[in-house]
C-alpha cells in the first residue's frame, strides 16, 4: 500500500498524536448522516428529549463547519423521517419548528460560509411554518456554490421510490417514455436526489446499525460508518475518524 494511503500525523503540544486529514486523497464528496441518539443524550443528563433535539440542532451547525473545512461537497442530514410522525404530538411539533429555529439563528452565518441549503422529502406535507422557513433559506442561499446542506425532512426512501414509480407510470402513459427505456438512470432522475451524486459515506451515530428507510436506492455502493457516540456529542474528532477510515477503504463497486 502506498504511504499516501495513510493519514498524516502531526504532534500537538499536549504530546497527543492527532490525525490530520490529507485533503489530496480520496475524500468523500457526499456524506449522509443519520443523526441518532438525541433522546438518549438528554436522558443521560436527566433532561427532557427536547433538550437533546435542541443540542442536536446546534450540532448541525458545528458539523457543517467541519464539513466545509474538509471541502465536503454535499452533507445530507436525516432530520425527520416519514415514520417520525408516530412520535408524541408534542415531540413532532417541536421537531417541526426546529428548522425554523435553525434558520433563524444560523442563516446569516450559513450565507457567509457559502452554504447552499436544499431539502429532500415529502415537502408538501410539512406544516406551513416549516415550509416557509425552508423555502426562505433555500431562496437566500440559492446563489451560493459551497457545501450543499441537504436536509431530509419528512423523508422516507420507500415513499420516494413509490412516488418516482407513479411519476414514471404517468410519463409512460403520456408517451414520454417507452417501457423499455426505463432503466436505473431514468429512475434516479425521479428521486428527490436527482441533482445529487449518490452518497460516498453514510454515518449513523448512537450505536444503531440500520438504514431506517434512508437513501435505500442511493446507498447501493455507499461506505457505512457507525459510532456509539450520540449525535449531540458527534464532534470534529469523531467526524475526522470517519473521514480517515473512509480514506483507507477500497471501493470496488462490484468490480475487482
Ligand atoms: C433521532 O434521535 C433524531 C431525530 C428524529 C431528530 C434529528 C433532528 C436533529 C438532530 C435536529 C434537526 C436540525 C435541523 C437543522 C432541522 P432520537 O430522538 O430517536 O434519539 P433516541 O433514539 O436516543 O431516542
Amino acid at each position: 500500500m502506498s504511504i499516501f494511503k495513510f493519514p498524516f500525523f502531526k504532534k500537538k503540544q499536549t504530546n497527543k498524536i492527532e490525525h490530520e486529514i490529507n485533503h489530496t486523497i480520496n475524500l468523500p464528496e457526499h456524506i449522509a448522516i443519520i443523526m441518532d441518539g438525541n433522546g438518549r443524550w438528554a436522558k443521560k443528563r436527566g433532561l427532557p428529549r427536547f433538550a437533546g433535539h435542541k443540542e442536536g440542532m446546534d450540532n448541525v451547525k458545528k458539523i457543517v463547519q467541519v464539513a466545509n473545512k474538509h471541502h465536503i461537497k454535499i452533507l445530507t442530514l436525516y432530520a425527520f423521517s416519514t415514520e417520525n410522525w408516530k412520535r408524541p404530538k408534542k415531540e413532532v411539533d417541536y421537531l417541526m419548528q426546529l428548522p425554523k429555529e435553525f434558520i433563524h439563528i444560523y442563516l446569516p452565518d450559513l450565507i457567509k460560509e457559502n452554504v447552499q441549503i436544499k431539502t429532500i422529502g415529502a415537502f408538501d406535507l410539512l406544516p406551513d411554518h416549516t415550509k416557509r422557513a425552508i423555502e426562505h433559506a433555500i431562496d437566500k442561499t440559492k446563489d451560493n456554490d459551497g457545501l450543499i446542506l441537504n436536509i431530509a425532512l419528512n423523508y422516507g426512501s420507500r415513499h420516494e421510490i413509490v412516488q418516482a414509480i407513479q411519476h414514471i407510470a404517468e410519463d409512460v402513459q403520456n408517451k414520454k417514455y417507452e417501457i423499455d427505456a426505463i432503466d436505473e438512470s431514468v429512475l434516479s432522475k425521479y428521486l428527490f436526489t436527482s441533482e445529487l451524486k449518490d452518497p460516498d459515506l453514510l454515518i449513523r451515530t448512537s450505536g444503531e446499525k440500520r438504514l431506517s428507510n434512508f437513501l435505500l436506492w442511493q446507498s447501493a455502493y455507499t461506505e457505512f460508518w457507525f459510532t456509539d457516540v450520540y449525535w449531540p456529542d458527534f464532534n470534529e474528532d469523531v467526524f475526522e475518524q470517519a473521514l480517515i477510515d473512509y480514506q483507507n477503504r477500497k471501493r470496488r463497486f462490484g468490480g475487482l
